[in-house]
């Protein structure tokens, strides 16, 4: 019975949540033309430059004729199997008649907490398929249990710059090779690579761990809330974009207000979370009616006050976030509309998911109006408040129903409902942990083999030649 139990945790912990791979998108290799500032690999006809006192990594695919080069002070050139620099001997090279200097752009500003520099990827790295679910934009930037990725063959450059010491992560994975131990990072942290790759005063760190809880983890990143907003408003010409509706919601860890709507949800222990995402993608999300609706959802941590002033601690919720692409007047109005009808589903089917209460907030409809509450709003509330009496009937069994009236444009509506304890165990996820092993893998050095990642099967080994550059050199012709 014991062990049966154990097996039974095990299984639930196993399910908790499914994994999370985040991707860096820059990189800086010296086959990425935006890398340089005419846009443009260079070659053969060209002078590179390479700041002085910039320190880069830089991954080399190919090899490279060139005029001259002038290198940092601080470096590193990965060469991949078969590349190599050679001095151009004066022959004619197709395609490259002007020639002039190239410098190698500044890789030092980016940041790790910039969310338009990371996207969802597969665990092997694929892209993920644009769908109905997005982030808010602090867990766009990886989270305190996401998996990172560095593409196989790629140099990067990364300012870690934060507002916490310590960043925690459950893996990173690193040239096709996946580091999943803390005694693995920190091995891979005191190599040649890493000082070059990482600046900044935060220091990240491998846990190993997933999520342990299946009704959802918190992403970690509030204290660099600040941060993310701020490289993502640089990005984006500083100023959130004028909203479609008036008095647009604030979603926790959202740097722009929204139109639409958002549902917070209070749990107990049965609810999972990633179980309720994929039923309400399913049922509801995917219906024709919804094209063009987009929902976040995730654990959130929301400061609490006493009476309204005192701080008192934060309490965890979960966050559905509606948004549209509705335009003008009609801003919003379909995610209104599937916030009204998860309220219902709630009202039906919250005690079996583990949902205790819900409470709505939408702000839709047009600015132009400029009419407070105005009629899309009240309709949609009306529709609401006649599902809900409909459950009531149903199910008979909710406890009271009460509406708090507008505050400013926007409408709550506050469903709450005693609960029962039903123990489920589920065993249908089960998060399996993959071997990266990729036939693109490098390894540094001539063949040397590095695999602190403990179950990472070698690989087989690929000429490759690091050259470390330690002072100011020259290339001229004849070769390096
Ligand atoms: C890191 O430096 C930034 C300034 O770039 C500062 O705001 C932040 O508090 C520092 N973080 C730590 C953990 O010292």
């Amino acid at each position: 019975m014991e062990r049966l139990l154990f097996l039974l945790a095990v299984l639930q912990l196993l399910a908790a949540t499914a994994a999370v791979y985040k991707q860096w998108i820059p990189n800086t290799n010296f086959e990425t033309a935006s890398n340089w500032d005419k846009g443009r690999v260079p070659c053969a006809r060209d002078v590179v430059h390479f700041e002085k006192d910039k320190v880069v990594s830089v991954f080399v695919r190919s090899p490279h004729a060139l005029t001259d080069m002038y290198l940092p002070l601080s470096g590193e050139f990965v060469l991949a199997a078969g590349a190599a620099f050679t001095a151009f001997d004066g022959s004619w090279d197709p395609g490259c008649d002007s020639g002039g200097t190239v410098r190698f752009a500044d890789a030092e500003h980016h940041a790790w907490f910039d969310p338009t520099l990371w996207q969802d990827v597969l665990p092997g790295g694929e892209l993920k398929a644009a769908g109905p679910v997005f982030s808010v934009d602090e867990e766009r930037v990886p989270c305190r249990y996401d998996d990172v990725i560095f593409q196989p063959q790629t140099s990067f450059r990364v300012d870690t710059d934060s507002s916490q010491p310590v960043i925690h992560l459950r893996s990173v994975s690193v040239m096709g090779q996946e580091l999943n131990t803390p005694s693995s990072w920190a091995a891979y942290l005191g190599g040649p690579s890493a000082p070059l790759q990482f600046h900044g005063n935060g220091t990240l760190q491998v846990t190993g761990t997933g999520c342990p809880d299946k009704s959802g983890c918190a992403c970690g990143n509030t204290l660099d809330g600040p941060r993310i907003c701020a490289a993502l408003l640089r990005a984006s010409g500083r100023q959130c974009p004028e909203p479609a509706c008036q008095s647009p919601l604030q979603p926790l860890g959202h740097c722009c207000g929204v139109c639409g709507a958002t549902i917070n949800l209070d749990f107990t222990p049965d609810f999972d979370l990633q179980k309720y995402q994929d039923r309400l993608v399913q049922e509801l999300l995917s219906q024709p009616k919804y094209a063009g609706v987009q929902m976040a959802i995730s654990k959130v941590h929301k400061a609490q006050t006493f009476l309204g002033v005192l701080p008192r601690g934060a309490t965890p919720l979960i966050q559905i976030v509606l948004v549209d692409d509705r335009a003008g007047g009609q801003a919003g109005t379909a995610a209104e509309q599937l916030a009204a009808d998860i309220m219902e589903s709630i009202a039906q089917h919250g005690e079996a998911l583990g949902i205790s209460s819900g409470k709505m907030e939408v702000a839709a409809g047009s600015t132009a109006s400029g009419q407070v509450g105005s009629h899309p709003v009240s309709r949609i509330t009306a529709g609401t408040v006649m599902g809900l009496l409909f459950s009531l009937l149903l199910l008979g069994g909710i406890l009271f129903l009460y509406r708090k009236g507008k505050l400013r444009s926007l409408q709550m509506l506050t469903l709450e409902r005693r609960h029962q304890k039903i123990s489920r165990f589920s065993t249908s996820t089960l998060c399996t942990m993959q071997v990266r092993q990729r036939p693109d893998g490098v390894t540094r050095a001539g063949g040397r083999q590095h695999c602190p990642g403990g179950t990472t099967t070698p690989q087989p080994p690929q000429p490759l030649t690091s050259l470390l550059v330690g002072f100011k050199s020259h290339i001229t012709p004849g070769g390096i």
